[in-house]
């Protein structure tokens, strides 16, 4: 499976913050067998993300695209809003999923507004932004996205079959 990372963040895009999640996703994902295709450090908002959410997903450049930062408060945290204008079948409980998990290790885990869906045959989910949030997210959900992936690409049947 083809992984993209895109990492949201305006210190890191500005040069002023070392982009530490983007690498930590990068860290998980080969760990559990996934092939990182892309990785891109964008502003906050919802463009440019927006736009590079549609190339990936309509070109078939990846399979699941995480994005890292923007879905807390601040008013420049879109990532949410980026990734509910470009997909066409919400997934909530993924993200749902996150933060039931995240809730057991900090009360803050209720300020991510993270969502995830699927555009064609791509599914995309937001994670928070801190490198700890990252982990304690996706050590949680990579098991069960790996069987979702396989029956989005059909490679796998679905449950109920
Ligand atoms: N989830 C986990 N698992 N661990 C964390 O430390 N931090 C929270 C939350 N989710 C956190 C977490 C905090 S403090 C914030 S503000 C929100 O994610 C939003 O983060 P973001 O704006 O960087 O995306």
């Amino acid at each position: 499976m083809r992984v993209a990372i895109l990492t949201l963040s305006d210190s890191g895009y500005a040069g002023v913050r070392e982009n530490k999640s983007g690498p930590a996703i990068r860290k998980l994902v080969e760990a559990a067998g996934y092939r990182v295709v892309y990785t891109a450090l964008l502003p906050d908002g919802m463009e440019p993300l927006a736009s590079e959410l549609k190339r990936l997903c309509d070109g078939d450049i990846a399979d699941l695209i995480l994005t890292t930062g923007g879905t807390g408060f601040s008013p420049t945290d879109l990532t949410p809003e980026a990734t509910r204008s470009v997909t066409e079948r919400p997934a909530p409980g993924i993200a749902e999923a996150m933060r039931y998990r995240s809730l057991q290790i900090t009360p803050r885990a209720m300020l991510s507004r993270a969502a995830a869906g699927i555009r064609k045959r791509t599914l995309i989910v937001n994670l928070p932004g801190s490198p700890k949030a990252v982990r304690e997210c996706l050590e949680y959900a990579l098991p069960a996205l790996g069987h979702g992936l396989e029956i989005l690409r059909e490679t796998a049947h679905n449950c109920a079959r």
